[in-house]
């Protein structure tokens, strides 16, 4: 697998996840890194079929027209997105790139429209559901806390010790962890009722 991690412009991630034979590629939130992912997608010769958006913020989507114009792709995002997509998705669904294979989880709380993505087993980009040693803000607009914790308690954290966690943007100590990793450290998957969590999240 082809897979690389990029941040240029501002503290957000962008993924690209390729088929090394095929050279069919996923682009994962585009953010501010549509030239640096051009320029990588024509160094290695990579074929671009879908633009994937962890959730609707601005600040992740900023370049996908960019890179839908210049490689003729297909937007991808939940179908509660009010992004101008291609293709809808919903929690269950995979997306296929070359022999790749994408698992789509819904994990609403940060916004109503939040995908985490398996790829592979492997890894799991967690948009801005999942920071390292930290978790999505639920007080914007369409934010909701007791769906944070559905996301984070009963989905996120039961998948394996060994996944690898690729978040959103870089606010942690170091730019990806493991499931096993956040489990141990993260604050905030600490156990809590869902009463106690809500409590914790509105704690200034
Ligand atoms: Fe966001």
């Amino acid at each position: 697998m082809f897979f690389r991690q990029i941040q240029q412009h501002s503290d957000n991630f962008s993924y690209i996840v390729a088929d090394d034979i095929t050279r069919d590629t996923a682009v994962i939130d585009s953010s501010y890194n549509a030239g640096e992912i051009t320029r990588i997608l024509k160094a290695e010769n990579l074929n671009l079929k879908y633009i994937i958006n962890t959730h609707g913020h601005s600040d992740h989507t900023a370049g996908n027209e960019e890179l839908r114009s210049m490689f003729n792709a297909k937007i991808v995002a939940h179908k509660l997105s009010r992004i101008n997509a291609d293709i809808k998705v919903d929690d269950g669904d995979f997306i296929r790139t070359g022999n790749i294979s994408l698992k789509v989880f819904h994990t609403p709380g940060h916004t109503p429209d939040s995908i985490c993505l398996l790829v592979d087993n492997q890894k799991l980009l967690t948009g801005d559901t999942l920071f390292i040693g930290e978790c999505g803000r639920t007080d914007l607009p369409g934010g909701n806390s007791k769906n944070m914790y559905e996301s984070l308690f009963h989905k996120i954290l039961k998948l394996p010790d060994d996944v690898e966690v690729y978040p959103g943007h870089d606010y942690g100590s170091k730019p990806f962890s493991t499931i096993g990793e956040e489990r141990r450290s993260n604050y905030t998957l600490e156990p809590r009722s869902l009463a106690e969590f809500i409590q914790f999240l509105s704690e200034p």
